[in-house]
């Protein structure tokens, strides 16, 4: 006989035999820690690098080995491949304890096929591929013994000077937190103790994006208020989403190094958000409390560390002298270091290391999944949705294929290296396709492909740029190729001059009085100024560092097989005396009406505070047209909805996506809010001349923000709903009550 059970039991028995496999795990780590002796505690928070270092400097130990053998390491990060995470594991195996490691590395676009940066995702608005490339990696890493990745940077950032806000989401709260939530799934998938799942780690724990000036590592201050309702949300989205790990920040927040900071790490993640995950400290950072007049000497810091929640050690090398030591004088509680150290074991568990130290080490999967084309695929679909075309004047765009001879010009023409972009795992033998390859794959024998140069990235000399203009003359149409060498955006890779560098912009004028159409191609790291080209040049794509699959993403969409969809995550300024520069500023109580309008103003007197190219902002080969928005209701209560819907068409010739977004005012509050923020988007496809209806709810949530008392409350008044398809493109506006 057939038994069923009951629909509430069904419901009921995911979360229930999720909470008995947590109460297992529990009482497993339980039993390892009780035969644990402290020195075997402290080590577990012990976490050094392997040979291949990424950011620090190389210190060379020649005890490692000795140490994982005396139980002296609990991770070990830059050590990866199936033979060799496999050959450390073993020594691993050797301690007395027998505690698998833990291996972790900077996975931040991709392992062996590299994804476009994060930032270029970004512009995709693509959640689900987002989530499928971060999934593409976690295959792949795991595949190669590694389980744990510093991925994703969930960092708002603001201010284009910092280098790192390649590694990001860009600007804004909302789209940031949604990319966080989905990068975490992407990168566990099913979960902890999938073969193909590894570790996510949210980072940089807290507000780094915000580092006064743009310059790397510099201090942060800022408001609560600020913190929690612009800085704080992605990371409470990338809890939400189940990340494993969480990173801490080398900044200090209003004087407080990060690092030491047990009002983030204790009282709002761990105590707030009941995080059950463990924190990394960002490399050296435990260390780094000296040099920010924190602590004295290397055991204070520890002190300062363990108490504040850091539960791991990254290569500061402070936790393994100097835990013992403040054990036993009592300044540190055996209990303090218990919590931390459960914390790790307990992911050592849901990993099933403990099961099998090496599962993840297996040479013939590794082969498999590294050569799998489908993940190059996902990487050049990924590549062709996060472009953003700037600017299409007289539709140059896209080329006709049936061109006798294109010019490639500039000094990224043919770079395979620099499409990888900053933050890339290094491979013997890669394959990277540049734009000028990309393009020979595309047009075949049929057209003619001409090369110059023209001028190196920095250069200040323009002896190139005759031949450079001797090669354009003969061509068709000019694709140039301009922007950063991949060194130039990323960590600690700050500028204070972020004008396309070198004499480029001077070579695109150049080659633009020939009175050829031109198409500009930027490949960078970060935005950009070049204005000169932006007012001139009729055709103009941002296509960031795409990755492995750069230059056959940038063919396709140049000849229209693929019509780009790409809007920016972060404002582009016009000058860099403008910055920080965002779409969502607070109102003031002297707004400019508009950029001529500057007499006793908040603006500027020689330069308008307009972007520009504002957030949200990129076009397509089609046209879409707006109309018709209608809400269900105009005055709701907290406890209601509005259902909004509009009209969506695609009104030009090629079928094309379209990322409606729609944007919030907040008329009047008792905290002032900003001009607009954005609250919700969606991602079209319509056929050309098909139109839809695009429905969105309203409810509670999306009204709320943080009042003085840092509540999330929703206030009743009135409201501003708009619809837009950039941020200062705004079609379709309507007001609204919520009435208590
Ligand atoms: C970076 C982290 C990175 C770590 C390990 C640090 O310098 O700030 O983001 O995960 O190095 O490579």
């Amino acid at each position: 006989m057939r038994r069923y059970l009951p629909l509430a039991l069904i419901l009921v028995l995911p979360f229930s035999s999720a909470l008995a496999q947590d109460k297992k795990i529990e009482k497993k780590v339980d039993s390892v820690l009780k035969l644990m002796t402290l020195d075997e505690k402290i080590g577990q928070l012990n976490q050094y690098t392997g040979d291949r270092d990424a950011t620090g400097p190389i210190t060379n130990n020649p005890n490692k080995l000795k140490d994982i053998r005396d139980g002296k390491l609990g991770s070990m990060l830059n050590v990866r491949g199936a033979k060799e995470t496999r050959e450390v594991q073993e020594v691993a195996m050797q301690s007395r304890m027998k505690i698998p490691l833990i291996f972790g590395l900077d996975v931040i676009h991709g392992y062996r096929v590299t994804f476009p940066i994060p930032l270029a995702e970004a512009a995709s608005w693509d959640l689900e591929a987002m989530e499928n490339g971060a999934r593409v990696a976690a295959r792949e890493t795991a595949a190669s013994g590694v389980h744990w990745t510093f991925a994703p940077m969930v960092d708002i950032a603001r201010d284009p000077r910092w280098g790192r806000v390649m590694e990001g989401a860009g600007e804004d709260t909302y789209l940031g937190s949604k990319i966080a939530f989905a990068r975490v799934k992407g990168f566990q998938g099913k979960g902890l103790g999938n073969l193909d799942a590894i570790m996510a780690c949210a980072k940089h724990f807290a507000a780094y994006g915000a580092a006064i000036a743009g310059r790397d590592y510099n201090a942060v201050d800022m408001s609560e208020h600020t913190l929690w309702e612009t800085y704080l949300p992605p990371f409470k989205a990338a809890v939400d989403a189940g990340a494993a790990t969480f990173m801490n920040s080398f900044n200090t927040l209003n004087g407080i190094p990060a690092t030491g900071s047990s009002y983030l790490q204790r009282d709002i993640l761990k105590g707030q958000w009941k995080y059950t995950g463990f924190v990394v400290s960002d490399w050296g950072s435990i260390g780094e409390m000296i040099a920010h007049g924190y602590a004295k000497d290397k055991a204070e810091a520890a002190e300062l560390a363990i108490k504040a929640g850091s539960d791991m050690d990254m290569e500061s090398r402070s936790y393994l002298p100097g835990l013992a030591k403040l054990v036993a004088d009592k300044k540190v509680s055996v209990s303090l270091i218990d919590d931390a150290v459960r914390r790790i074991l307990r992911k050592k568990f849901e990993l099933g290391l403990f099961d099998d130290p090496y599962r993840f080490s297996n040479e013939a999967r590794q082969e498999k999944e590294l050569n799998a084309p489908e993940n190059r695929k996902a990487a050049l679909s990924m590549a062709e949705k996060s472009i953003v075309l700037l600017k299409n004047e007289n539709q140059i765009l896209p080329l006709s294929k049936s061109l006798k001879k294109i010019a490639v010009i500039g000094p990224l023409g043919k770079s395979e290296k620099d499409m990888q972009g900053f933050w890339s795992i290094a491979w013997e033998n890669d394959k990277l396709v540049s734009l000028y390859e990309g393009l020979k794959n595309k047009v075949g024998d049929k057209t003619e492909l001409l090369y110059a140069k023209g001028c190196e990235i920095s250069d200040s000399s323009k002896t190139g740029f005759a031949e450079a203009v001797q090669v354009a003359k003969q061509a068709d149409v000019i694709v140039m190729a301009v922007g950063e060498t991949l060194d130039m955006s990323g960590e600690a890779k700050s500028r204070a001059n972020i004008h396309i560098p070198g004499v480029q912009e001077d070579l695109i004028k150049a080659i633009q009085a020939t009175g050829k159409p031109v198409v500009v191609l930027v490949m960078a790291g970060r935005p950009l100024i070049f204005n000169w080209t932006a007012d001139h040049v009729p055709a103009i794509m941002y296509t960031w560092w795409l990755g492995s699959e750069a230059g056959n993403a940038m063919a396709n969409v140049l000849f229209g097989d693929y019509n780009p969809g790409g809007k920016l995550p972060m404002t582009f300024p016009r000058d860099e005396g403008q910055i920080p520069l965002y779409y969502n500023y607070l109102s003031t109580g002297r707004p400019a009406k508009n950029d001529k309008d500057t007499r006793y103003r908040s603006a500027y007197l020689d330069m308008p505070n307009s972007p520009k190219f504002a957030f949200g902002y990129g076009l397509s080969y089609t046209t879409f047209d707006y109309s018709g928005l209608t809400l269900s209701k105009t005055q709701i209560t907290a406890n209601d909805k509005i259902s909004v819907s509009f009209t969506l068409k695609n009104t030009g010739k090629y079928a094309g996506e379209e990322v409606v977004q729609l944007y919030l005012q907040d008329k009047f509050a008792s905290v002032v809010r900003p001009v607009k923020e954005l609250k919700d988007f969606q991602k079209v496809m319509l056929k050309a001349g098909e139109s839809k209806t695009i429905n969105f709810t309203i409810d509670k949530e999306k009204l709320s923000f943080y009042n003085q008392q840092l509540k999330w409350v929703a206030e009743a008044g009135d409201f501003k709903l708009m619809i837009g398809t950039a941020s200062n493109d705004i079609k379709l506006e309507k007001d609204f009550t919520l009435v208590n």
